[in-house]
């Protein structure tokens, strides 16, 4: 999966060289669940321009916190080639993507929107990068949809999966973001690896592969680890949740402020301390059924009850039960902030409850 890395022909090695001033972030698919944490955690610092796009329009909140906001579909290759020369992008979150569940009830859309876009994207990154003579940026949310255990046995034998393991995706969307994570792999380290004409700047790719997310702030739709935070949401909200999954169904999970974190941090990090493209990252490992007990002893009346549902539950089996974060703990200094516990008591309980008292 991950190789070496190459041998730093960028002119620029490190965004850290570049005139803080003249960072130009661009996020594709902003108005979703994690554009909505990032754009708010990368306006932190004013020095930044953030240009924003979506096929919808942003929520005022992080609207209000764009230079620029362009209603537009990731797919149309003028556009975002527009957007990429008019801003001199240095950064390029691509966040626009069909999720798993959504996915598999439209796969050659998914397959066109996941691998078409992210594919345009890369090239238009490449082609730009060797003009200005440096490398843009090329940030890309990847997932523990890229695995796919043979069965529950397996599943309970590996554990927590390192990057190179059972690389074998049950889902669309998991085998539209293994290919884009090799895509981008090789338009940083082997893009035109033949032609004489090949110049020096290629891009600079880093991918995440992330958990399930849980934020207070937003709710999920069409991804298959949308039960927690669909369950938190219901029962903060007063109502009654039937969840898709057993009360056994584990997979690695991460809040959203942490995710936000990861990618900020990942996004920054300097170049030469990055021995891998792709990273695993996560926060802490925990069934349905676990979670469950965490939210009915937090609000106190909620309404649970699990109605597997068969296709979706299959999904959630061939996902692991938890993920090796080692190399991003080694490489960039990845660091959980919370366990579930933690999560609950810092995080989840108390904002999800201001986030209902302001609704
Ligand atoms: N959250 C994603 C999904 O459910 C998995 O990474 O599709």
């Amino acid at each position: 999966m991950n190789d070496p890395p190459a041998g730093k022909a960028n002119e620029m090695d490190s965004k850290e060289q570049l005139d803080p001033g003249s960072r130009s972030v661009l996020i594709t698919g902003a108005a979703g669940e994690i554009g909505h944490g990032l754009i708010k955690g990368l306006r932190v610092h004013d020095d930044i321009r953030i240009v924003a796009t979506d096929l919808k329009d942003l929520p005022e909140d992080t609207r209000d916190l764009c230079d620029e906001v362009h209603v537009g579909d990731v797919c149309d290759m003028g556009l975002m080639q527009q957007l990429i020369a008019m801003h001199e992008v240095t950064d390029l979150y691509h966040l626009a993507a069909l999720l798993s569940t959504r996915a598999e009830h439209v796969p050659e859309v998914a397959h066109e929107v996941n691998v078409g876009g992210t594919f345009n994207l890369l090239k238009l990154c490449a082609s730009h990068s060797a003009s200005w003579g440096r490398p843009v940026r090329f940030i890309l949310p990847s997932t523990i949809a890229v695995y796919g255990m043979a069965d529950l046995a397996q599943k309970a034998s590996m554990g927590a999966v390192s990057e190179g393991d059972c690389n074998t995706p049950r889902t669309m969307y998991g085998c539209n973001k293994l290919y884009c994570e090799h895509l981008g792999r090789y338009y940083a380290r082997h893009y035109r690896s033949l032609a004489e004409d090949r110049g020096t700047a290629t891009i600079d790719f880093r991918c995440l592969r992330l958990p399930g997310i849980i934020a207070a702030e937003t709710k999920p739709t069409g991804g298959t680890s949308d039960f927690v935070p669909e369950m938190l949401h219901a029962a903060a909200s007063g109502t009654p949740y039937t969840c898709f999954v057993r009360e056994d169904a584990r997979i690695p999970w991460m809040t959203m402020p942490e995710c936000i974190e990861a990618m900020l941090q990942i996004g920054r990090v300097d170049e030469n301390r990055l021995q891998n493209s792709v990273y695993n990252v996560s926060s802490f490992s925990a069934s349905a059924g676990e979670v469950a007990e965490m939210v009915r002893s937090s609000f106190p009346g909620a309404e649970i009850e699990f109605t597997p549902d068969v296709d979706r539950q299959a999904i959630v089996d061939s996902w692991p039960a938890d993920v090796d974060t080692s190399t991003a703990r080694a490489d960039w200094g990845f660091t959980p902030r919370w366990g579930l516990e933690e999560a609950f008591a810092e995080y989840i309980v108390p904002s999800i409850r201001t986030h209902y008292a302001q609704a």
